[in-house]
């Protein structure tokens, strides 16, 4: 059994606090590197149709159930293995917590968000990842568009064509397929207070889990009390400052490079990626870092044999500067996230 530390949802179902991104990586590499990351004790993957690459991810999944290094089941805690925060901790009377052997998380696409496309949707990754449920499922962006073939439709302009879809429905369709057995959690991403609040008041099921991106360029401090305050769980995503994110421009700072960061690593004997992922464990959240090189994917992993002390976590925490990497642009969209203050 792997020592990750588990986060307890609000449904009494757990998740490693540590997860393998599979953004960008591509499909020539993602195999190999899911396998690499299952031998080395990941039992959590972050995946998302518009990645492209799930039928990979799959295959790897599929090599190590028939190797035998992981099952497809749920085992049941008495107790989790670690609590992150009392917050996680659900309710008296839930019995034990379900914990997956793999977890396994995708997304809804956004020209997907019509309540009547999204079981075919989650069917979609369920085949490409050769699973008959998911662990987690997420709305992956709260702007719904256009529906078709084109995953980014946009006008002579090159604007963002929306879909008149409200996400609260979209909400009650993702709360379908629980119901149906194909997913045991279900949650939001890149939605803001405001949109949080909407889900929330409208659901039968509660989120999960809101995904969100997360270093200390952009601390989300107010929007992860929000969110702790409703016992939704936050995944911290791009923690290492995404440096292959595709519109990096030359100059733009780089995270990992940053000297104050290297002051901390250095007395830690660790790498600035390891302080990173260990400053998100420690608020609590759940971080998904992405790599497809094996050295770090192990690297990364080493995050549980030092902690951060209150004084570093503080000073790490000053380095906020508003500085958010992935924003989708879709600035005109009526329901783009990021105008909001949180
Ligand atoms: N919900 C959403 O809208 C959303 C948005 C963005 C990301 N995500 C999820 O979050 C995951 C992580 O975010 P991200 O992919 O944007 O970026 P990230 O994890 O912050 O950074 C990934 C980059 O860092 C490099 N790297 C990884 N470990 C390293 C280490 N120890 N030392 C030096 N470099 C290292 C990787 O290189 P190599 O791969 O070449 O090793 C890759 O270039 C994604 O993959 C995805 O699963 C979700």
């Amino acid at each position: 059994m792997s020592a990750v530390p588990l986060v307890v949802f609000n449904n009494g179902h757990t998740c490693p606090v540590i997860g393998l991104g599979t953004w960008k990586s591509k499909p020539g590499e993602v195999t190999q590197a899911v396998k690499d990351a299952i031998d080395i004790g990941y039992r959590h993957i972050d995946c998302a149709h518009i990645y492209g690459n799930e039928k990979e991810v799959g295959e790897a999944l599929k090599a190590k159930f028939d190797e035998g290094v992981v099952k497809r089941r749920l085992d049941q805690l008495a107790t989790p293995l670690s609590r992150i925060s009392s917050l996680y901790v659900p309710t008296e009377g839930l019995g034990a917590y379900p914990k997956a052997d793999i977890f396994v998380t995708s997304k809804l696409w956004c020209t997907s968000h019509r309540p009547d496309l999204v079981e075919a949707a989650v069917k979609t990754s369920l085949a490409d990842l050769g699973l008959d449920y998911l662990d987690l499922y997420l709305i992956h962006w709260p702007q719904a568009y256009k529906e078709g073939e084109d995953n980014f439709p946009v006008d002579e302009q090159g604007k963002a064509i929306p879909s008149a879809v409200d996400y609260v429905d979209t909400w009650k369709a993702m709360e379908g397929l629980v119901d149906k057995g194909l997913v045991k959690s279900i949650g939001i991403s890149n939605f803001n207070k405001k949109q949080i609040d909407r889900v929330v008041e409208a659901a039968r099921i509660k989120p999960a889990v809101n995904q969100i991106e997360v270093h200390p360029y952009l601390n989300q401090e107010k929007l992860f009390e929000h969110c702790k305050s409703l016992g939704i769980v936050v995944t911290a995503y791009s923690p290492l400052g995404s440096p292959d994110r595709p519109w990096a421009k030359p100059g733009d700072p780089t995270l990992m490079e940053d000297e104050r960061l290297k002051v901390v690593a250095a007395k830690h004997n660790k790498t600035v990626a390891q302080v990173l992922i260990r400053y998100a464990i420690e608020r609590g959240m759940i971080v998904i870092p992405k790599s497809v090189t094996r050295s770090r994917i192990e690297q990364n992993f080493q995050v549980f044999d030092f902690q951060l002390s209150a004084d570093e976590l503080q000073a790490v925490a000053a380095l906020e500067c508003n500085g958010r990497l992935c924003s989708m642009g879709d600035v005109h969209h009526p329901d783009y996230p990021f105008h909001d203050e949180f």
